[in-house]
């Protein structure tokens, strides 16, 4: 919302477009509304007064109005253009080859709207959200319903080349051993989603339940491995065949040494200003020690009280343990950094 009467130049909905007053019995989003003059009645009634509204404080959302719809988000329209010359990744879910019932139940997906309004109080309007390690795609639908739900134009762009990590590979015999698992089915047995043929599928299982949650028009998956992905990111935008480079990069794929430190180096390099790096599995001994190795070397400044409370979860507090690096201990932790210059 805006806090006092600014013109805005935007392409919000007039009152005309909208019918002119509102339909009885509406009351939009709470959310909205508290600053003083910047009430319901005021903002809305008999009809919306444009000068309140901006960003994600929408007309109609804050007026309870129907929604214009979201369209594809521009950066998913280029990638799709520049990376697979406008072939649907998502079309070989109608074909024989494509016959994946979709399984969404994945305990290990720590993404939470929560956690990613507080992203977003950094870089309220990102027009790329990228994922480097997206599983069955469980973490880009929470992002992409959030962004949706927010009236975002964000694209999902989700680097994985959905082969799996070192534990689901080492484990994989014995999973199947302690579940009694003998034959073996389509899919079924364990988190690298086997075939019959020894080809893992948690690439169409990532496909399928992204159709499923009806967000192919905002998540493009990139079937590559992250240093690959970050690089191809950077060089389309050195090549101006996409206009920016992501605001904020959620790193979630092998938890490794050594291969984090590369990783967070990469994606540093990518990401816009201001953006927001940030990854899940603070408790992974690789990740950990990468990413303190990173941030120590970065030498960052030291985030504000304000700023670094703003990463709270609600039975832990954020701590800074190097400047500039916040960190929550929560459901194997999250670690942020934040680019300003
Ligand atoms: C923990 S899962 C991601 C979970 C997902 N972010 C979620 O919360 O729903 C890790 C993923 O990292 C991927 N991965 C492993 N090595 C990778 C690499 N070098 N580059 C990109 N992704 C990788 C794996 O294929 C796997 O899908």
């Amino acid at each position: 919302m805006r806090y006092g009467p600014v013109l805005l130049l935007g392409s919000l909905v007039t009152a005309q477009e909208v019918g002119g007053k509102l339909p009885e019995n509406t009351w939009g989003d709470p959310d909205c509304f508290g600053y003083g003059s910047l009430t319901f009645e005021s903002c809305c009634l008999p009809q919306p007064r444009f000068e309140c509204f901006e960003g994600t404080f929408t007309a109609e959302r804050c007026c309870g109005l129907p929604e214009k719809p979201l369209g594809v988000p521009e950066v998913i329209t280029r990638l799709r253009e520049e990376l697979f010359t406008n072939q649907d990744v998502y079309s070989i879910l109608g074909t024989v080859c494509g016959q994946y019932q979709p399984q969404l139940r994945y305990p290990d997906s720590h993404l939470t709207p929560a956690l990613m309004k507080s992203v977003l109080s950094f870089v309220p309007e990102p027009r790329m959200w990228l994922e480097v390690g997206s599983f069955i795609g469980s973490s880009a639908i929470t992002a992409a319903t959030t962004l949706k739900s927010l009236r975002l134009s964000t694209g999902v762009v989700c680097v994985d080349p959905f082969t799996g990590m070192v534990d689901m590979w080492a484990d994989r015999k014995a999973f199947r051993e302690a579940f009694g698992l003998t034959q073996r089915r389509h899919v079924a047995d364990g988190p690298l989603l086997m075939d019959e043929f020894g080809h893992s599928r948690i690439y169409e299982m990532f496909l399928a339940n992204v159709r499923y949650s009806g967000h192919e028009d905002y998540i493009l998956p990139l079937r590559v491995s992250s240093i690959t992905g970050l690089r191809l990111l950077r060089t389309l935008f050195e090549q101006g065949r996409i206009d920016h480079p992501p605001e904020i990069i959620y790193l979630d794929s092998a938890h490794e040494a050594g291969e984090t430190l590369l990783e967070v180096t990469e994606a540093w390099r990518l990401l816009a200003v201001p953006g927001v790096l940030f990854g899940d599995d603070w408790s992974w001994p690789g990740v950990q020690s990468d990413v303190l190795r990173f941030a120590q070397d970065l030498q960052q400044r030291h985030l504000t009280d304000e700023e670094l409370h703003r990463f709270d979860w609600p039975t832990s507090s954020a701590i800074q343990p190097v400047p500039g690096l916040a960190v929550v201990d929560q459901d194997d932790g999250a670690w942020m950094l934040f680019k300003e210059s």
